[in-house]
């Protein structure tokens, strides 16, 4: 299969830059396309078989559900049932935007693979003009994970989606370089208080502000995951990742250690670290292109810099510690 990009201008909504796409998934096919977050891998969340082929495509394990991505409140309220005040008021607040909603689904609406069987489904409105377009033209839900491979940092770019898709996928919508960078917030309303299951640029305090308490997953005892997906290893480049305080002297040695064994290091951080043999910037912006350079340069160790005191369910420390397996420099 040829993979195709085509260039689309976020600013110019033109009916013959949709079109393919739309086509596409109508007939149960996979786009890739730009969200805020990051580039998603779409398909027919009603159609059972278009959603397999974003499952083959990634190599992604059945159990994990995908979010569904819908143009308006309006539509999403289609799809959903039992919504609390809360629920609709975090959609007024923030959709839309980077938070995604699990929320009883309607029975038999959704395929059984896109909720991985589950009674709840995640779903939000992206805060991007081009998948609003394409999904305001489209008219259907449109399940879509991070556009890809299993297990890899997420795309931030067309390219980097290219790169994972080539010859898997039929058509990239090209949107340039996302804005966030990071995956959006879950947030599961089914529980009470809610719970955020996994944490993205919307904050904690930001979800406080508008609903009151909402807890974090990782400070509930004896949870069973509840996001299946966030058992799975994720974010991770080919060589290991260190996590390594912020004191210049630790890592001026660090990198010394590495170096000695004739190893190629990395080093990730806001400063920049001549003696490394590569530096990447770290951002929520630039992480994931970042773990991607350090595949391309094929770096043997990445040690990634993180400030002193990280915030409790920091999303940026929360990938970070994904991607490392939560393993130290010491
Ligand atoms: O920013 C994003 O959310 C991006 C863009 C493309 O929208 N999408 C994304 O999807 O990150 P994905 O499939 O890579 O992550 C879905 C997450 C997983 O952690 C999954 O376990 C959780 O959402 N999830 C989905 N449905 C769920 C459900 N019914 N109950 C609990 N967790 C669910
Ligand atoms: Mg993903």
């Amino acid at each position: 299969m040829e993979t195709q990009t085509i260039l689309v201008d976020r600013n110019v909504n033109k009916e013959e830059t949709y079109t393919q796409a739309v086509e596409i998934l109508k007939n149960g096919g996979v786009v890739a396309f730009p969200t805020e977050t990051v580039y998603g891998l779409g398909a027919d969340a009603t159609n059972g078989e278009a959603v397999s082929r974003i499952f083959e495509a990634k190599g992604r394990p059945a159990d994990n559900p995908l979010i569904v991505h819908v143009d308006s409140k309006e539509s999403a309220l289609h799809y959903v049932q039992n919504v609390s005040d809360k629920a609709l008021h975090c959609m007024d607040a923030f959709w839309p935007g980077a938070l995604t909603l699990i929320l009883k689904a309607s029975p038999g609406t959704f395929a059984g693979n896109v909720t991985a069987d589950l009674d709840t489904v995640g779903i939000r409105v992206p805060d991007h003009p081009v998948a609003l377009n394409l999904l305001k033209r489209v008219g259907i839900p449109i399940a879509a994970p991070s556009a890809n491979i299993s297990g890899k940092p997420s795309p931030t770019l067309a390219e980097h989606v290219f790169h994972d898709m080539d010859g898997i996928i039929p058509l990239i919508l090209d949107g340039g370089a996302t804005e966030i960078g990071l995956e959006s917030t879950v947030l599961d309303m089914t529980s009470e208080p809610p719970v955020i299951l996994r944490p993205g640029k919307i904050s904690k305090q930001q979800l406080e502000a508008e609903i009151g308490t909402v807890h974090l997953s990782t400070e509930i005892k004896n949870n069973a995951p509840k996001a299946p997906g966030m058992k799975y290893i994720h974010y991770a480049p080919e060589a290991p990742v260190y996590l390594i305080e912020d004191k210049p002297a630790l890592i001026l040695k660090a990198i010394e250690h590495v170096q000695r064994s004739g190893k190629k290091v990395a080093v990730l951080s806001k400063e920049s670290y001549p003696q490394a043999d590569f530096h990447f910037a770290l951002s929520g912006e630039a992480l994931y292109d970042s773990l991607r350079k350090c595949d391309l340069m094929k770096v043997d160790l990445v040690l990634a810099v993180v400030p002193l005191n990280p915030e409790k369910g920091d999303a940026l420390m929360n990938r970070l510690e994904k991607a490392a397996d939560h393993k130290w420099f010491s």
